[in-house]
């Protein structure tokens, strides 16, 4: 089997904020990134619809010769990972690899809280299929988690349109619904890898002393202890330092929005997902 790039995969732009960690943390690698813009946001849709485009997008990262491919994306995580890695992965190909973005949180976050509450702000899908909670009981029990959904969240980003003062009052409203579900929260988990856009105008809302995290790191640090201990799958990805940025949308929109997301500027390539 030849080698190939890492494929990095989100409904929109937010994946880009997982990316640029990755490729800080292990630039020898090659990345293809593809957003579906043309049919993000992917929050409210359907568990079967999330799963069927993101199916469509693994198989394209494939496609472009992809062996291993990160949904830097909650919703995809939540709703369609599973079924690929049990149903899709094995009639393909058994080197092939799919990981998503919450196992990684969760099996760290309760490091973090000291009063054992923590909130999780994510999007309808992600919180309606309660993989945090889930996931969370696994590794630490003792963990009460607080979901809040923030429906608005990601079209104010997609659009470009966080920083605008508008968008205080929606950021204000579901942190109030979050913490009115217990006063003792001491972790916020951004469980949207669009969120961390939003940090710094969260931070300044939040009562002091909440901790608030966001999955780059967490991601990036999970993905070389994986890569470091499945050397079979290192050998497969391809390492020229190279990257590739794929978007099912107008390619201008995505190049001009990408830069606020990813930190610099990048040119991207339209493809036809069907
Ligand atoms: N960035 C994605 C996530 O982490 C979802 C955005 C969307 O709603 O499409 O959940």
């Amino acid at each position: 089997m030849q080698s190939g790039p890492i494929g990095i995969f989100d409904s929109g732009y937010g994946g880009l904020t997982v990316m640029k960690e990755i490729v800080d943390s292990l630039p020898q690698y090659d990345y293809v990134y593809l957003g579906d813009n043309a049919r993000a946001p992917y929050g409210n849709r359907s568990f079967e619809t999330v799963y069927e485009y993101t199916l469509q997008c693994v198989n394209a990262l494939f496609n472009k010769g992809c062996k291993l491919v990160i949904l830097a994306c909650n919703t995809a995580s939540a709703k369609a990972l599973r079924n690929i890695q049990q149903r899709d992965l094995p009639l393909l190909d058994s080197r092939l690899r799919v990981l998503g973005v919450i196992r990684p949180t969760t099996e760290l976050i309760g490091t973090f809280s000291k009063t054992k509450q923590v909130g999780v702000l994510a999007t309808l899908g992600t919180v309606t299929s309660n993989s945090y909670p889930i996931e969370i009981e696994k590794f630490f029990p003792e963990i009460t988690v607080h979901q809040q959904a923030c429906p608005i969240w990601v079209p104010l980003i997609e659009n470009n349109e966080f920083d605008n003062p508008g968008a205080d009052f929606f950021i204000q409203k579901h942190l109030n619904q979050l913490m009115a579900k217990s006063a003792n929260i001491d972790t916020i988990l951004l469980g949207c890898t669009h969120y961390p856009l939003l940090q710094d105008k969260i931070k300044a809302l939040l009562p002091e002393g909440i901790a608030l995290l966001s999955q780059g790191k967490i991601v990036s640090n999970s993905l070389t202890q994986y890569l470091e201990r499945h050397t079979d799958l290192e050998n497969l990805c391809s390492k020229n330092g190279k990257m590739a940025f794929y978007t099912t949308d107008s390619t201008e929109i995505f190049d001009q929005q990408a830069e606020i997301f990813f930190g610099k500027k990048l040119k991207s390539e339209y493809l036809h997902i069907n």
